[in-house]
């Protein structure tokens, strides 16, 4: 089984680090064109870019804040430039602020909120108008467009001392899943991955020493996640093999989301 994303261009925000760096590393290995998004650091996603670039692939990074409307729309208009069209969508942006609910601050609460929720939101109606503006394309993909959501496990299981953020993701499902109920039919496909703990930057203070075997409590297959298990499943998700999947949620969790502490109690 082979999975080409030939002649496809990927729009990966957050794609400087992390999960989106491995999601854009892995869609370009598939031959898709990548964008790589990046907020604040460019040099990173440019590294990442020219890597990409000299294996053979096709890379621009490209800066912008996607919770600022303005910059999202200046970001789909470069990826149209830099490459005529997009046809897959990874939200991938992503923070955490982390406090608990009597100390955190208005600020915390709302950049948490703008950037893993309104920015996705605003990131997929711009990739929307994009798919539906370049009409279907059967020679490059059975589907008008793909959009992946990043959510997490914490879009089902409450998160003590993070309410901003599994609120965020919570809200991250039923903004896919309303999505995907509206375009199903314009044969654009909608989804989501929900990671687990993976090592990355974001927990890199839960993921090591002696936090890491509390950690490992709560995975029932033994194992903390690294960034490929889910780029693996992000171009699974965005190919064609995955064609009838619509409107859904991947768990990539090592099965966190089974409530493994209900093993020997309740
Ligand atoms: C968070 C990680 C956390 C994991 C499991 C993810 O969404 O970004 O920090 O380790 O959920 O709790």
């Amino acid at each position: 089984m082979h999975i080409s994303l030939h002649k496809q261009v990927a729009l990966v925000t957050g794609g400087s680090s992390g999960l989106g760096a491995a999601a854009a590393q892995a869609l370009a290995a598939a031959g898709a064109a990548v964008v790589i998004n990046y907020h604040s650091q460019p040099e990173p996603a440019q590294a990442l870019a020219a890597q990409i670039i000299a294996q053979g692939g096709q890379a621009v990074a490209l800066g912008a804040d996607v919770s600022r409307e303005d910059q999202v729309e200046r970001l789909f208009a470069q990826t149209l430039e830099h490459f005529g069209r997009l046809d897959i969508l990874i939200a991938n942006s992503g923070l955490q602020k982390d406090a608990a609910t009597v100390d955190m601050s208005l600020a915390d609460w709302n950049k948490v909120v703008d950037v893993n929720l309104t920015g996705q939101f605003l990131c997929a109606r711009s990739a929307l108008r994009q798919f539906v503006a370049q009409g279907m394309h059967p020679d490059i993909s059975r589907a008008m467009g793909k959009i992946i959501h990043m959510s997490s496990v914490h879009q089902l299981i409450p998160w003590a001392g993070h309410a901003n953020y599994a609120a965020s993701k919570g809200g991250v499902d039923l903004l896919m899943r309303s999505i995907a109920q509206e375009v199903g039919e314009q044969k654009i496909r909608v989804n989501s991955i929900a990671p687990g703990a993976i090592r990355t930057a974001i927990n890199a203070d839960t993921t090591s020493g002696d936090a890491e075997d509390k950690l490992l409590q709560l995975i029932p297959y033994g194992r903390v996640g690294e960034a490929d298990d889910v780029a693996n499943a992000v171009v699974w998700l965005a190919s064609d093999l995955a064609d009838y999947v619509h409107g859904t949620t991947l768990f990539i969790d090592g099965g966190m989301s089974l409530y493994p502490g209900f093993r020997d109690n309740g």
